[in-house]
């Protein structure tokens, strides 16, 4: 699924609504050029759960950020890391097996420890310089979910 975003506010819209999508236990890859629109992306995404909007910041530096909304939502951001081992290491696994939603930026790492249920987005950078484009690629049992949703 394709979305064109002409601005801040409507990626962070689009995330608010994928919000209502959301069942426990959720994994959602993101991926985008810095300064692309994850942070913004995962503020929809977080206010849509319930999660005060000045709680979501990036976490770049923090690596690991967990807001409190309808269900608990795990950010977490793994690109200062360089193997999959390190994110086993902070207890990443359980996380992804429990029943919190997780989001994570820069995914590549995480490849081998993620589930095959799974929700990609990617963000490029489109003409303007608020202009994104957005795909949606539903994994799994995301597929069936993302085109009732587009419906
Ligand atoms: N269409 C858009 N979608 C998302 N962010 C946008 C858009 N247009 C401009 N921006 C700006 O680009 C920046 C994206 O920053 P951020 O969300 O922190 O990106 P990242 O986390 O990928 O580095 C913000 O300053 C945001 O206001
Ligand atoms: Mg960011």
């Amino acid at each position: 699924m394709h979305v064109h975003s002409l601005g801040p506010l409507q990626t962070e819209q689009l995330a608010r609504e994928l919000a209502g999508l959301l069942q426990p236990g959720d994994v959602i890859t993101l991926e985008a050029p810095l300064g692309g629109g994850k942070t913004t992306f995962v503020r929809g995404l977080a206010t849509g759960l319930g999660v005060p909007e000045e709680e979501v910041s990036s976490p770049t530096f923090v690596i690991w950020q967990i807001y409190e909304g309808r269900m608990r939502l795990h950010h977490l951001d793994a690109y200062r890391l360089r193997a999959a081992d390190e994110l086993e290491e902070i207890g990443f696994s359980e996380t992804l097996s429990g029943q919190d939603v997780v989001i994570l930026e820069w995914p590549g790492v995480a490849e081998p420890l993620l589930p095959s249920d799974r929700l990609h987005v990617r963000i490029e950078y489109g003409d303007g310089e608020e202009e994104r484009s957005l795909d949606l690629e539903g994994r799994g049992n995301w597929k069936q979910r993302l085109e009732q949703w587009q419906r």
